[in-house]
């Protein structure tokens, strides 16, 4: 197991500390075999500093980024929750091939809740946890989520990429 996981909130940054960010997350992939789970990381954190509803996090370890996730408001009905508004949209979440399974996955969902109601109390959204979909035939993610206390609310089958599970964890 590794250490610790930082979540960075890319939005805080100042320009020249989110353009060293941005370099490094550019640097990120996942296996071929994974590639149909996940975006780009550094198209999906481009897309997250434009828009309002988005918060786009660099998951660092080390100092340097091995990750990254988006927590989004407003949206949680893309993983198959039965509202939009009162629960965060945990999307865009991946650590680097090469840094997978050493446990910051499992970390870093964990600390996303952390990171969420952090967001809640400054913000004043109201959410009460974080709600993802995980496709079915993603062991690897399954099992991160499962191990950082999420809970399977069961199948969702919107969206393009096959069945999903929904799975959600209170604050
Ligand atoms: C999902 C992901 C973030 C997990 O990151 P990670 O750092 O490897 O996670 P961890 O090291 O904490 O491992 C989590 C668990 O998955 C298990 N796991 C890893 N690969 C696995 C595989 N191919 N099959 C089954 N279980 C697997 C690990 O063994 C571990 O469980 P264990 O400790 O009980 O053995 C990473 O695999 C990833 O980036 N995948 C591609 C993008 C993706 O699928 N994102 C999620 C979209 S919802």
């Amino acid at each position: 197991m590794a250490g610790n996981v930082w979540l960075m909130p890319l939005k805080n940054l100042d320009d020249d500390a989110c353009a060293i960010k941005l370099g490094e997350i550019a640097g990120l992939d996942v296996t071929d075999a994974q590639r149909g789970f996940v975006g780009e990381p550094l198209r999906m954190v481009l897309i997250g500093l434009e828009e309002d509803s988005r918060h786009p996090f660099a998951i660092d370890a080390n100092g340097s980024a091995v990750g990254v996730l988006t927590l989004q408001a407003g949206a949680a009905t893309l993983a198959g929750w039965a509202d939009d508004d009162s629960v965060w949209l945990l999307r865009g979440f991946l650590i680097d091939r090469r840094q997978q399974g050493k446990g910051l996955g499992t970390l870093a969902a964990d600390a996303a809740v952390v990171a969420a109601a952090k967001l809640t109390a400054a913000l004043g959204g109201g959410q009460t946890g974080v709600v993802l979909s995980v496709n079915e035939l993603n062991p690897a993610g399954r099992a991160a989520y499962r191990k950082a206390g999420y809970e399977d609310r069961g199948q969702y089958l919107g969206g393009d990429s096959g069945p999903q599970r929904t799975m959600y964890r209170g604050f």
